[in-house]
């Protein structure tokens, strides 16, 4: 039995805090581990286009998001893990796919929508952003896609043009499900109705971030004028936010949380909190500097992982022209 393959995109989006770690990537690293899935990993710069951004970041940017994800546990010897600019293909079929897109269908996505409204662009690429994705998952002819609800949406979009394709040229794609996983939302430690994001850096904790600047930032985190820890995001949501972090940190569920402190005031929780947060983190701390250390071994592991999608990539393209009758 060949294994059902999965395919999903990392969009580099600067320096990684523990909000996207426990988020996609976690996800993404704890299928390829299953052992059940082909898994097809790729950092989306060409999508990362369609906002605005600077050129001389860029190119950092997508470096230490590699770094990141290697560093995390996305491992090349189970994945295939590249760029997707390397591979021309997830261009050319968009191409092709734009061909079966329809201007209304996209109109429809909420993402671009929220994007215009926040100010950006609307050029052609931010606009056409779900046929390039749907593109990325079908060279790959990925039965399962790892997505956060926000891309629910494009994925449905993925699915119909998959089957206009069929439909229209004979069976060549499958029509790809959505894995949809609760994410859990960690939001910022100094404002809990907030997700946490690096535009509130204060209450933004990095993957990165050294042992001194943890413990500051969990001291400092907003709680309440409660006497107990408790979990009760509705209505206790700062707390309930740091219960949920130390939750996800250590394995316990947010209830043993709360049982493990019954009668512990909140200084002592954050600093335990603070010490599970540095504990798991170290590894990857020390693997993330070894790597950052050594682009050679970095760009070698995308080289291959390269090597590895192209040909795929390449049959897929192939059968494609011939289908619709270029070749
Ligand atoms: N659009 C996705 C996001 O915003 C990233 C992405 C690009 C992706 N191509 C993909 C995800 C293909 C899954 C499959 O996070």
């Amino acid at each position: 039995m060949t294994k059902p393959i999965i395919v999903s995109g990392l969009k580099p989006s600067g320096e990684l805090h523990i909000g996207n770690y426990l988020g996609m990537l976690k996800q993404a690293i704890n299928l390829q581990n299953s052992g059940k899935y082909k898994c097809f990993y790729f950092i989306a710069d060409y999508h990362a286009l369609t906002v605005k951004y600077k050129v001389k970041d860029k190119k950092e940017e997508i470096y230490r998001m590699v770094v990141d994800a290697l560093a995390a546990g996305l491992d090349p010897k189970k994945s295939v893990i590249f760029i997707q600019s390397h591979i021309s293909e997830h261009a050319n079929l968009t191409w092709i796919f734009n061909t079966l897109t329809s201007v209304s269908a996209l109109e429809r996505m909420v993402e671009y929508k929220e994007k215009i409204g926040e100010g950006q662009m609307p050029n052609v690429g931010l606009f056409g952003y779900p046929v390039l994705m749907a593109a990325d998952i079908l060279l790959y002819k990925a039965k399962f896609v790892p997505v956060g609800e926000d891309q629910r949406q494009h994925l449905e979009l993925t699915s119909d043009i998959a089957r206009t394709f069929n439909r229209r040229f004979g069976k060549t794609f499958p029509e790809p499900k959505a894995i949809l996983t609760k994410f859990p939302r960690v939001m910022s430690l100094d404002n809990p109705y907030k997700k946490m994001s690096k535009t509130l850096p204060q209450g933004c904790l990095y993957l990165a971030d050294s042992p001194e600047t943890i413990r500051g930032k969990v001291k400092t985190a907003v709680t309440d004028s409660h006497r107990e820890i408790g979990y009760d995001p509705k209505n206790r949501p700062a707390i309930s936010n740091l219960v949920l972090i130390y939750s996800e940190f250590s394995g316990l569920s947010p209830m043993e949380v709360v049982k493990k402190f019954k009668g512990v005031g909140y200084a002592e929780f954050k600093k335990d909190l603070a010490k599970v947060i540095i504990k798991t983190l170290k590894p990857i701390q020390e693997k993330r500097k070894k790597l950052m250390k050594n682009p050679k071994l970095v760009m070698k592991i995308l080289a291959e992982g390269a090597k590895k999608a192209q040909p795929i990539a390449q049959t897929t393209i192939q059968e494609v022209k011939k289908e619709i009758g270029l070749i």
